[in-house]
């Protein structure tokens, strides 16, 4: 084949695609493909702009990671590659769609592992060019925030966020899309990493009950049947109450609990690979603590949006609270409360979208290309793209916070908790 007709075959191609694309545009519905791959998981997923999820694909690496003790970035990499091409094959096999019914593919950019989301940016690049598709870069965390949207439309803006996760801790207000402001994040580790290290010092992978289980669902599970009153010395630590700001810090308690349980270790005579027995108390006081910790930053913020009238002041107002550890039943409720006292409602995805997946990529495409925002088009222009280990959401608050200095009292939080208590919701001491 000669050079000219070559080219002319992929011209042809070219204005073909184009043509059915802007036919399907003037029916006003676009489709777009999400690719998540910033740490452990592989996530493809189709919805179109009315919302509808065509399909998804979602291949977890966190089973083989744990057995590393951590995630290790170039097998990552290599897993993702895999899963990428299984994830893709079985999302258009779902849906009955092919790459040239697509309008564009948004891909996780940032923040993350450099190298697992340069193997997503780059199946994207190659599922881009071959349909002459654009790439929209997009932010893990603006993902995170914007996800509950798409299980229910009526969340409008501005609404409140906490995300908490194994790798991050952030409150934000989330003006639009595009628009938020960081409210407070973590100085130092996230929950998610304080409850697997602690759990790892607890040894809950010997308990048969939770062998299968990572950090922060198996001191869920372990909780319900501990009572954090039973543990001798208990006051649980209150973290950071001197600073009236809405930044969050995990090590000093994970140093709390991990002397604690070093003590325990003693006081039982615990040996070897045996758990304590005491463990279920331990759960149960980490997880309070850790409520409590988070219950006094948000109810600071919602101080804050009333001071600086960000937040609507009658109904509805809204706290989404998202990330894996947000899941935890005990967590949800604890906020609930708080929201309830300042006239919010806490919003939770469902479990399975408070983790990484594929549709929360994609519903920010959606997001995104509603708005205008329609990517980035062409093979050099989508190799130019940056991905990028970390780089802050929004425009930051946290200095505005900390000046505004408002005040939240302890026993304000206290109280919360002492409805949990009554609710049998934390088990009470006895007699
Ligand atoms: O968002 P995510 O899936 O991904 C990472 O950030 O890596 O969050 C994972 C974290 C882990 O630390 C895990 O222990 C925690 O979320 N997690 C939970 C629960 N389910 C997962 N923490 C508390 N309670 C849960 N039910
Ligand atoms: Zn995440």
């Amino acid at each position: 084949m000669t050079h000219s007709l070559a080219r002319f075959l992929r011209n042809a191609r070219k204005n073909a695609l184009a043509l059915s694309r802007q036919l399907r545009r003037n029916s006003s519905v676009a489709r777009i493909l999400g690719i998540e791959t910033s740490c452990d998981d592989t996530g493809v997923a189709i919805i179109d702009t009315k919302g509808t999820v065509l399909a998804e694909a979602l291949y977890s690496q966190s089973e083989f990671h744990a057995q590393l003790g951590g995630v290790q970035p170039p097998i990552a990499r290599e897993l993702h590659a895999r899963n990428l091409s299984f994830a893709t094959n079985d999302v258009f096999r779902e849906s009955g769609l092919k790459l040239e019914d697509l309008d564009a593919i948004a891909v996780t950019t940032r923040p993350g592992f450099i190298m697992t989301l340069k193997e997503g940016l780059d199946h994207g690049r190659r599922l881009a060019t071959a349909a002459d598709l654009p790439v929209i870069p997009i932010h893990h965390m603006e993902a995170h925030a914007l996800m509950p949207r798409l299980e229910d439309p009526s969340l409008e803006f501005p609404f409140l966020v906490l995300l908490v996760s194994g790798g991050h801790c952030l409150l934000a207000l989330v003006k639009a899309v595009d628009e938020f402001r960081l409210l407070g994040t973590s100085k130092d580790i996230a929950p998610g990493e304080f409850l697997d290290k602690v759990a790892r010092r607890l040894k809950v992978r010997n308990l048969e009950s939770c062998q299968n289980l990572s950090g922060g669902p198996a001191i869920e599970k372990l909780a319900k049947d501990g009572n954090p009153a039973l543990l001798p010395g208990t006051r649980l630590p209150n973290t950071m109450i001197g600073y009236r700001d809405c930044d969050f810090s995990f090590s000093g308690l994970r140093t709390h609990f991990e002397s604690l349980i070093a003590a325990e270790t003693e006081r039982w005579s615990v040996m070897g690979g045996d758990v304590i027995p005491t463990v279920a108390d331990v759960a149960a006081a980490v997880q309070v603590a850790l409520a409590k910790h988070l219950a006094m930053r948000v109810e600071r913020a919602f101080r804050y949006c009333d001071l600086k009238e960000l937040l609507p002041t009658s109904s509805p107002r809204h706290l989404v609270l998202s990330g894996g550890v947000a899941s935890n039943a005990f967590l949800r409720v604890a906020l609930s409360r708080v929201c309830q006292a300042n006239e919010a409602v806490l919003v939770c995805p469902s479990p399975r979208l408070c983790t990484d997946n594929g549709l929360m990529i994609a519903w920010n495409g959606v997001e995104r290309w509603k708005i205008g925002h329609r990517g980035v088009i062409g093979e050099k222009a989508i190799g130019a793209i940056p991905v990028v280990a970390r780089e802050p959401w929004g425009c930051s608050d946290r200095e505005e916070v900390a000046r505004a200095g408002l005040k939240v009292k302890l026993a304000e939080i206290d109280r919360y908790f002492v409805q949990l208590q009554d609710e049998n919701l934390i088990n009470e001491a006895p007699g």
